[in-house]
């Protein structure tokens, strides 16, 4: 099984450079091409937030007009810069952005995919108005209660917001919130085999409890390698990327998952396939 992940479109209405440079709709497009072309398509593709800039619902109808283009299956979950009842109405046929947890006045979008050989659970980091991300008490309880469901599946944890500090000072400065319990939560549960987030815009990974967590790298824009607690808030406009997580038994006696880290080339020639013709083994 194939699970790609893509993160942070940050997509703006009408055509509008993002920050007045970045043209996140061209790079979304270009993202979606490139993941249908792919030569093992995955079998569904999840979204980590961030899918519209300032949460307009101009902004999902034109990510919903691209993302349409997918051959894959996609799953979403909101970010900070997402307006969790906008993204739900425009994306009306996605009914499980309306399975909901009620905590300290808000609705969290937290579910679970239960159709394939990995288990796929979405939870909602997000508060509105924050910038920083974090789990309460009751999205905690779900996910425990969730996992407890299934444990002879092989599971991965979607989040926006990454449970570890990323070295890049200036995404630092708001710590997720309950870090600590959300650890002891997925430690509690060892066939989750991965938490994967997006928010920070580059690929990373980090031990997590018995596990690992990873980001994805953005789609709209990336965030400079700049690891300093002065690092200023900044972006490039690198190429999009995305992460393939692969679910195998190549070499292993039970089906692990390894995550691969994709670059989305800007022409058609920088992805042809080009053959190795002079494989030779080294003396
Ligand atoms: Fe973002």
């Amino acid at each position: 099984m194939i699970i790609v992940q893509i993160s942070d479109f940050h997509i703006i209405p009408d055509g509008a450079l993002a920050y007045e440079v970045a043209d996140t709709i061209d790079a979304l497009k270009k993202t979606i091409n490139y993941i249908n072309s792919l030569s093992t398509p995955p079998d569904v593709v999840i979204v980590t937030g961030d899918i519209a800039d300032r949460g307009r619902k101009e902004s999902y109808r034109l990510a919903q007009e691209i993302l349409s283009q997918l051959k894959s299956p996609f799953y979403m979950i909101p970010g900070n810069h997402d307006h969790k009842d906008n993204l739900a109405e425009v994306f009306s046929n996605h009914q499980y952005l309306h399975n909901r947890v009620h905590e300290n006045g808000v609705d969290y979008i937290c579910y679970s995919v239960d159709d394939f050989p990995v288990r796929i659970i979405g939870l909602d980091t997000s508060t509105p108005g924050a910038h920083g991300g974090g789990l309460g008490d009751k999205r905690l309880q779900w996910l425990d209660g969730k996992l407890a469901e299934n444990t002879k599946r092989p599971t991965m944890v979607f989040t926006h917001h990454p449970p570890f500090a990323s070295g890049f000072g200036h995404m630092d400065l708001e710590p997720f919130v309950s870090r600590k319990e959300f650890r002891q939560i997925i430690e509690k549960h060892p066939h989750v085999e991965r938490v994967s987030c997006g928010h920070i815009h580059r690929a990373a990974s980090m031990q997590f409890g018995n596990t690992i967590a990873t980001t994805c790298p953005g789609v709209g824009m990336q965030i400079p390698i700049y690891l300093s607690p002065a690092a200023p808030s900044e972006f490039t406009l690198e190429p999009p990327g995305f992460l393939a997580h692969y679910l195998h038994n190549i070499w292993e006696d039970n089906p692990k998952i390894i995550t691969h880290v994709g670059t989305v080339a800007d022409h058609a020639e920088q992805y042809s396939e080009y053959p190795f013709f002079d494989f030779v083994s080294p003396s």
